[in-house]
């Protein structure tokens, strides 16, 4: 009875929600949120430049529908995540929610988009939970999970004889995460993690903690920072003398879309991640073209994962014809629909390489190992084929 009960709330929720989807011939209404300000800065951007890419690349529209941008700099502040996408879904009432970059946030947007059943796709953020125990219907992830370029990189470690290795990371989900991931990989092969380092996020204070590394002299250091904060690592990393003696490592974050700021500090530097900028295939080719044309500037990797959310999203417009009350009919008695089910099934052309869609929504892809040379970072072998996420507490 309780269950009919929640069931009947949930419907009527949704009957509320689904009233104020985009009719007719009106545009799809599209909600940014997206860290504009701060060290993710430029991932945002990047992320959002990606999505309008392919939407521009179809005339404008996905499904014959125009396409109509709303945004908010969420600034990667896990404490304004619910206000902040509270006003996408109840003041400008979106139709679908793309965003985040940080994992914090996403957690919050993750949490509002189940309550409210509003579509959400995850461009970045890779919080292990959401395709995990909070994994739902309305939910897909064009990235990647925490764990999965961590993971890789454990493996190649390993295989290269690291048997002590030190991590470093910013102090929240994804930092915990990757880092997880990595001990995992690393154990397989017979390494082990005998400490690991945290500051607070985005602090970047890196001196004490790159001492106490000189210190304890591990075969590796394993770090996960992004943005403006991987800048600044790896320069300190290298000004303290420890690239010439200790191999750092880390998920592809700590080079991509940096490299030039970066500089010689983080030439040869070996990274994990399901992008590599020099992939010769027509896909990536035309793809990188397209974007340095547009945007003057070059693709990376949060810029291809805007682009697929975008491809997702078209995945699943496509299949009800652009017509969103068609979601919102089968919702309620389902929680299945047409759409969210052609989120699911999409093969994703992707400038990375064709990936699939796991149940839990989180892609199932390739890890390269990438290593940092000029402005790129180039493919070296594949790490891991076809990586999913082991999606642990995720009931579907
Ligand atoms: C995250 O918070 O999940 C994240 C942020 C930047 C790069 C990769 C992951």
């Amino acid at each position: 009875m309780k269950t009919l009960l929640k069931l009947a709330a949930a419907a009527a929720a949704w009957g509320v929600a689904g009233a104020a989807h985009s009719q007719g011939n009106a545009p799809i209404k599209v909600g940014l949120m997206l860290p504009y300000t701060g060290t993710y800065a430029a991932l945002g951007n990047a992320i959002e430049n990606g999505f309008k890419l392919y939407v521009q690349e179809h005339g404008g529209k996905l499904a014959g529908r125009e396409i109509q941008y709303f945004k908010v700099d969420d600034e990667s502040e896990p404490s304004k995540g619910t206000d902040n996408v509270n006003k996408l879904i109840k003041r400008d009432n979106v139709d679908v929610l793309v965003g985040t970059v940080h994992s914090g946030v996403a957690l919050a947007m993750a949490r509002a988009a189940k309550e409210n059943n509003t579509l959400l796709i995850i461009p970045n953020a890779g919080a292990d939970a959401i395709t995990g125990p909070m994994c739902a219907s309305n939910i897909v992830r064009s990235s990647f999970s925490n764990w999965q370029p961590g993971y890789a990189m454990g493996v190649v470690a390993g295989q290269k004889g690291v048997k002590r290795a030190m991590t470093i990371t910013w102090n929240y989900a994804a930092g915990a995460e990757t880092v997880k991931g990595f001990t995992e990989g690393l154990e397989k092969g017979g390494g082990k993690v005998i400490k690991e380092l945290t500051l607070p996020f985005p602090n970047v204070e890196f001196q004490a903690l790159l001492t106490e590394i000189a210190a304890q002299k591990p075969d590796a250091v394993y770090a996960f920072f992004a943005g403006g904060g991987a800048v600044k690592f790896v320069k300190d990393y290298a000004a303290a003398g420890l690239n010439k003696t200790i191999p750092l490592y880390g998920p592809g974050f700590l080079t991509d879309g940096t490299l030039e700021a970066q500089g010689p500090a983080a030439q040869g530097l070996l990274t994990t991640l399901h992008y590599a900028d020099n992939l010769d295939t027509p896909r990536n080719n035309g793809f990188r073209k397209s974007y340095a044309l547009t945007y003057k500037a070059n693709a990376d990797v949060y810029a291809v994962q805007g682009y697929d959310a975008a491809q997702i999203l078209a995945a699943g417009l496509n299949a009800v014809k652009g017509d969103l009350t068609k979601r919102d009919a089968m919702t309620a008695a389902t929680k299945r629909d047409a759409m969210t089910a052609a989120m699911r099934k999409v093969v994703v052309d992707s400038p990375r390489g064709k990936f699939t869609i796991s149940p839990a929504g989180n892609p199932v892809q390739d890890m390269y190992l990438r290593e940092a040379k000029g402005n790129n970072n180039e493919f070296k072998a594949v790490a891991v084929k076809g990586l999913a996420d082991p999606a642990r507490g995720c009931k579907m």
